[in-house]
This record gives structure tokens, C-alpha cells and sequence, in this order.
């Protein structure tokens, strides 16, 4: 177990391209970090230069408060696994797993006992005299775990480890990839672009884009306040909706000709300081928080025609338009709704977040 500190880690490749930007944040002992974002963002540049495959530009890398920048990958002490885990082929499970250890001449009888132990955790028992070819892809993804964890490293860093398995066998791995951190708690520094990944996994998430952090939240933080626009919309499935819509000088929010009374949001009063009354603002909505009912006279809020109807099981997505925005409620399936029928919606109105336009930055409540 062992902590580390980013100290505005910055990468710049010969190119000019930045990859990463003063990359900051403290790493607690036994924690599972996950990096997410989008495809270039950084994610595995940062992996990298822990590992010590890739240099470090400017900044300082921290672990256990010893200075690494300099530090061979072999001195690390660190294990890494990838997406394509690249086992020898001509070699069984066990000699898979034995190898890098056979490579530090470590005593004979040590390397068996770990690999007996690492295969044991991972359930690979049955097939330590197999060679890779006659594996399933996840006990092939599980030998390369097995691979790391025999050397019981002081730092696991994983880039998109499930990424080339069947979304079945993805989650059952990612429970297997929990209970082994619980089982070992070894740090963990885990990237991926799939944010339902960051948000099962992580103790910590870290969100990238473009080479800087957005936010470094648990997934609790990350999913219900949000930094920003990018975190927001990046978080969650389906995506919060969003909106540009008018505060009125009077302080209620216009939709569709409608006003909604905002006054008891707790971002209401910064609204009114930060001088968003009378201008547009960027609403954001998660889809649970857009109540939907069949219309009827008596029924509350605007009314709009369904354009699709998705089932998925207890649950249901109802797709119509609000101010020519494409929106996407979930209701329960009890909710008697058809495609094509008119309803009556409500937004959940402290449920509503509030963003600047320009910047993107999210408009909170004083704290
Ligand atoms: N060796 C390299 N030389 C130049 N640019 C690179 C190199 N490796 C990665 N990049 C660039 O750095 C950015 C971040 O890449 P990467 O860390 O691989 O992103 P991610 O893992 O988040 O998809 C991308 O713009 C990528 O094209
Ligand atoms: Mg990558």
C-alpha cells in the first residue's frame, strides 16, 4: 500500500501536443483512483508517466514522499496491466504468471506459493497448465491480473483493462476487480473512458478533458454536483438534459412560455447577485427529474407529444421536445405513457442545475 502525489504533472510530446496539463492530486493509501474521460484526454499519458514508460515534462511525482521523476520503471515497484494484455502464448498459466518473477530470480519456492496464492484469488486454479489459447477472454484478462498481483507491487495501474470483453463478461469483472481490491488494497490507479466503470469502481473519480482535471470527486459527489457543464453532461445515462433557457428580471424561469417559479432553488439568491436575472442561462435536468404524467386537464406544468417510448424494465425513458431540445425523462413503467400521446411534464425544480453560458461553470448556491 502506498500514497502518491501529482504535483502539476505536465506532459508535452516532441510534437508540441500537451497531453497533460499540472496534473494535482494527493492519492491515498489503498484507494481506488479512476481516471475517465473522453478518448485523448490525457488518461493514459498520465498511467504512463507513473509507470515511468513516458517522461514527466515539468512537475513532480510522488510515492510514499520520495521524488520518482527519475526512477527507473524497474525501481518502481509499480504493476501495470493494459487492454490488450499480451500473454505468451507458448507458455501455461503458470509460467504466464511466474515469469516476471522468474525474471527477478526470486526464490523457487517463493514463485510457486505466489502463484498458487494469485491463481487461487483469481479462481485460475483449474487452469494453471493450460496455455493461453484455450482460454475464455476473461480468464485470459485474468491471468494478466494474476500476472501483476504475484509481484504484489506497491502501486496497480490498470489502463482499460475490460475494454476488449463482452459487455457481459465486463461486469462480471468489474465486480471480480472490486472484491480484488478489497481483498488486497493495494493502491489502484484505474483509467477508462466508460463512466459507468468510474462510477462502480472508484473510491475517488477523476474527470479529464483536454489534458486538464475537471474534477476529482467519490462517484456519490461527481453524479449530484457536478463542477461544471462537462462534468455534468460526461456523468450519467442517460445524459443530464440540457437547456438554454431565459431567468425573467423577475426572477422565473421562462419555458416554453411558462414560468417556473426557481425561488426556492438554493442557487437562487448567487442568480440574482451574479446578475443571470434577465439573461439566458444553461438549465441542466437529470431525466429522474423530469416528472411526466398522461395529459389530462387538471394535470400541472406544460404539455408536449411523446416521441418515443423505451421499456426497460421497471424503469422507462420518454423522449419529447422542450424548446426544440430533444429531452429524455425517466419514469417509472407503471406510468401509463404510448408514443405519440400527449403529457404533461414538471421539472423537479431543486433538482435543477444552473451553469454559465459562456464558461460552462456551474452557478451554486452560497456555501
Ligand atoms: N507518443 C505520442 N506523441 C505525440 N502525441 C501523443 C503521443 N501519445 C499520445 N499523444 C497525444 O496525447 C493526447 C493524449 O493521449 P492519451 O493519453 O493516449 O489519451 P487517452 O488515454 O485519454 O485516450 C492525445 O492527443 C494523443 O494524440
Ligand atoms: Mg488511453
Amino acid at each position: 500500500m502506498s500514497t502518491m502525489r501529482f504535483d502539476k504533472v505536465s506532459k508535452v510530446f516532441l510534437n508540441g501536443v500537451e497531453a497533460v496539463h499540472e496534473f494535482t492530486m494527493d492519492v491515498h493509501e489503498g484507494e481506488f483512483i479512476v481516471l475517465v474521460g473522453p478518448s485523448g484526454c490525457g488518461k493514459s499519458t498520465t498511467l504512463r508517466m507513473v509507470a515511468g514508460l513516458e517522461e514527466i515534462t515539468s512537475g513532480d511525482l510522488f510515492i510514499d514522499d520520495k521524488r520518482i521523476n527519475n526512477v527507473a520503471p524497474k525501481d518502481r515497484d509499480i504493476a501495470m496491466v493494459f487492454q490488450n494484455y499480451a500473454l505468451y502464448s507458448h507458455m501455461t498459466v503458470y509460467h504466464n504468471m511466474a515469469f516476471s518473477l522468474v525474471l527477478r530470480l526470486e526464490n523457487p519456492n517463493k514463485i510457486h506459493e505466489r502463484v498458487l496464492w494469485a491463481a487461487d484469488i483469481l479462481g485460475l486454479t483449474p487452469y494453471l497448465n493450460r496455455k493461453p489459447a484455450y482460454l475464455s477472454g476473461g480468464q485470459r484478462q485474468r491471468v494478466a491480473l494474476g500476472r501483476a498481483i504475484v509481484r504484489d507491487p506497491k502501486i496497480f495501474l490498470l489502463d482499460e483493462p475490460l475494454s476488449n470483453l463482452d459487455a457481459k463478461l465486463r461486469n462480471s469483472m468489474r465486480k471480480e476487480l472490486k472484491d480484488l481490491h478489497h481483498r488486497l488494497q493495494t493502491t489502484m490507479i484505474y483509467v477508462t473512458h466508460d463512466q459507468i466503470e468510474a462510477l462502480t469502481l472508484a473510491d475517488r473519480i477523476v474527470l479529464m478533458k483536454d489534458g486538464v482535471i475537471q474534477q476529482i470527486s467519490t462517484p456519490f459527489e461527481i453524479y449530484h454536483d457536478p463542477e461544471n457543464l462537462f462534468v455534468a453532461n460526461f456523468i450519467g445515462t442517460p445524459p443530464m438534459n440540457v437547456f438554454e433557457l431565459t431567468i425573467r428580471s423577475d426572477g422565473q424561469l421562462m419555458i416554453e412560455g411558462t414560468p417556473l417559479d426557481i425561488s426556492v432553488h438554493t442557487a437562487f439568491l448567487s442568480l440574482k447577485k451574479q446578475n443571470y436575472f434577465g439573461k439566458q442561462v444553461v438549465v441542466g435536468v437529470r431525466p429522474e427529474y423530469i416528472r411526466v404524467e398522461p395529459a389530462q386537464p387538471t394535470a400541472q406544468g406544460n404539455f408536449a407529444v411523446v416521441d418515443i417510448y423505451e421499456l426497460l424494465g421497471a424503469d422507462a425513458l420518454v423522449h419529447f421536445m422542450i424548446e426544440s431540445t430533444s429531452v429524455t425523462a425517466k419514469v417509472s413503467e407503471l406510468i401509463p405513457i404510448k408514443a405519440k400521446e400527449s403529457i404533461c411534464y414538471q421539472f423537479d425544480v431543486e433538482h435543477l442545475y444552473f451553469f454559465d453560458r459562456e464558461t460552462g461553470v456551474r452557478i451554486r448556491g452560497e456555501r
